[in-house]
């Protein structure tokens, strides 16, 4: 989507990770772009390719420590997306989203304070919703019951955004995120399966009852997406992005199998309390995206075609 986010100085914490690198490659047609990450998920071999001109910088730092943004200038605008990313962590260590996902978006709010720098994209999450008694959930549901400590992490992210929005004048498009599968993918349910075969072929692991269904969307839905909104949102807002259908657990193993050339692989199935592939799962989730389609957004990709175009890309990835 060039062309709708231009000529700006763009600040990207968590560039190097999966979803960061693809929205760095996206921004670097017509941004100046510094990235921002320590490099705990990743190293920086998703930048690696995108080096070489004078468009992309890259800091190594820690979003928990403030006295990393104390030498950096303002920016026109910080899409901030370092964190945790990983669910199944909190439920044995929940300070990791304290610290992480909330230290770490306050210090990024102070930066911005401190520096008048007035935009921020944020990805949070559908699991801010927790266990959601409408389906598909829209925005405007609540009251939010996260069920886990990563949700609940980017919940307290999200108000601190609509507080400093209120005291500074910031503008924020806060992006409650789907599933996103794609290309530099390194962690999630196709990376897992595809993992867990390469090793053992005959078996495949598969946490929960196998009855999950969630709505996926492909990485450069996502990306493309948040630059669109971002672009004419005009106050602090939130929207999910996600697809309008759900794809079951069990037909992703499917695909992934013949996708590999495998048969009569063993499934077998690991269930948490209720089902769950592990405490802090949300069974079934599937966003509302009519905001978003409000504004003239279509996806490229369904849930499905997602699903089938990232196991592609990460066969090829891995190979
Ligand atoms: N992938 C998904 O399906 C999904 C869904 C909902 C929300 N999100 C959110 O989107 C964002 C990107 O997720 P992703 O899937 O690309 O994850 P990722 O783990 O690949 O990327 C996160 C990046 O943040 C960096 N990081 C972590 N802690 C840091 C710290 N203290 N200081 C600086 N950098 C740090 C990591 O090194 C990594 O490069 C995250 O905020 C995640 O919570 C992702």
């Amino acid at each position: 989507m060039p062309g709708l986010i231009k000529g700006k100085s763009i600040l990207v914490t968590g560039g190097a990770g999966f979803i960061g690198s693809n929205l760095v490659k996206l921004l670097l047609k017509e941004n100046e772009v510094t990235v921002l990450d320590n490099f705990s998920a990743v190293d920086d071999r998703f930048l690696k390719p995108l080096q070489g001109g004078k468009q992309l910088k890259i800091i190594r730092g820690d979003i928990t420590k403030a006295g990393t943004f104390s030498n950096l200038q303002g920016f026109d605008i910080i899409f901030h997306l370092a964190a945790n990313s990983d669910v199944k962590f909190g439920s044995n260590n929940p300070m990791i989203d304290v610290v992480t996902n909330d230290t770490g978006t306050v210090n990024v709010l102070e930066f911005m304070r401190k520096t008048d720098s007035k935009e921020i994209a944020f990805s949070s999450s559908s699991t801010v919703y927790g266990e959601a008694e409408i389906i598909p959930t829209p925005e405007s549901y609540g009251p939010y019951r996260p069920i886990s400590s990563y949700g609940a992490s980017k919940a307290a992210g999200e108000a601190y955004i609509f507080a400093y929005s209120h005291y500074y004048g910031l503008r924020g498009s806060i992006f409650r995120f789907a599933n996103v599968v794609g290309t530099n993918s390194t962690h999630g349910v196709i990376f897992d399966f595809i993992h867990k075969l390469k090793k053992d072929p005959g078996n495949l692991e598969i946490l929960g009852d196998g009855t999950q269904q969630k709505s996926y969307i492909h990485v450069s839905d996502c990306t493309e997406s948040m630059c669109y909104v971002h672009s004419l949102n005009r106050k602090t807002d939130v929207y999910n992005l996600g697809n309008t259908s759900m794809t079951r657990v069990l037909f992703i193993a499917d695909r992934i199998c013949q996708k590999m050339g495998l048969k009569d692989v063993k499934y077998n199935l690991v269930p948490s309390e209720g089902g769950r592939g592990w405490p802090g799962d949300v069974k079934m989730a599937q966003l509302s995206i009519e905001k978003l389609e409000l504004l003239g957004w279509k996806n490229r990709y369904s849930s499905d075609k997602a699903v089938e175009l990232s196991i592609d890309e990460t066969l090829k990835m891995l190979q």
